[in-house]
C-alpha cells in the first residue's frame, strides 16, 4: 500500500528544446534505475515560448540516445500560470532562468523555485546554455545532469521516506 503523494518536479530552461528536456529524461531515467519512478511527476518547460511544440534539439536527442535514454517524444512547451502550482519543485538550470521564474510566480510559489545543480548539491552553477555551442557542450551538460540527478533522487527519496527497494517506509 503506497498512499504516499508524489513529488512533482518541474525542470525549466530558456528554449525546452535543450537543457530542461534533458533533465526529465535523465532525470527519470535515474528514477527507473533507482526503482523510484512512482514516486515522482516529471515534466518540463521553457521561460520563453519560441520552440513550443518542437522535439529537443536534435544535439540533445542524440547525447542523451548515446546513454540509452530516449526523449525524442517530448514537445517543448512554454512555462504557464498554473504550473506554479502544480509542481512541487521548480528546477531552473541557470540564474537568468531563476530571475525569469521568479518574476512570473505568485509569492507563494516563489521558495519552490530553486537553481537546478544548487539544489541537487549545494554548490551555486549553472547548467550552461549549450545551444549556440558545439556536442562538447552537450556532453558537458549531459554530465552535470546526470551527476545532479544521482545525488538530487537519492536525497529526495531520503526525505520522502521511499528507500532504495521503491517501496514507502513502514515508519511512516
Ligand atoms: P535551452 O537552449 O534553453 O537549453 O532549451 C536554448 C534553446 C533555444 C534558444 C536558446 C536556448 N533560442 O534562443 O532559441
Amino acid at each position: 500500500m503506497d498512499a504516499k503523494p508524489k513529488k512533482s518536479i518541474l525542470f525549466v530552461c530558456l528554449g525546452n528544446i535543450c537543457r530542461s528536456p534533458l533533465a526529465e529524461g535523465v532525470f527519470a531515467a535515474v528514477l527507473e534505475e533507482k526503482r523510484l519512478s512512482e514516486h515522482f511527476e516529471l515534466d518540463s518547460a521553457g521561460t520563453g515560448g519560441w520552440h513550443a511544440g518542437s522535439a529537443p534539439d536534435p544535439r540533445s536527442v542524440a547525447i542523451a540516445a548515446s546513454h540509452g535514454i530516449d526523449i525524442s517524444g517530448q514537445k517543448a512547451r512554454k512555462v504557464n500560470a498554473d504550473d506554479f502550482s502544480r509542481f512541487d519543485l521548480i528546477l531552473a538550470m541557470d540564474r537568468s532562468n531563476v530571475e525569469e521564474l521568479q518574476r512570473l510566480a505568485p509569492a507563494a510559489a516563489r521558495e519552490r523555485i530553486h537553481l537546478f545543480l544548487e539544489f541537487a548539491d549545494g554548490n551555486v552553477r549553472d547548467v550552461p546554455d549549450p545551444y549556440y555551442g558545439g556536442p562538447d557542450g552537450f556532453a558537458a551538460v549531459y554530465r552535470m545532469i546526470r551527476d545532479a540527478s544521482d545525488v538530487l533522487s537519492s536525497r529526495l527519496a531520503e526525505r520522502m521516506s521511499v528507500s532504495r527497494s521503491g517501496h514507502a517506509s513502514s515508519t511512516m
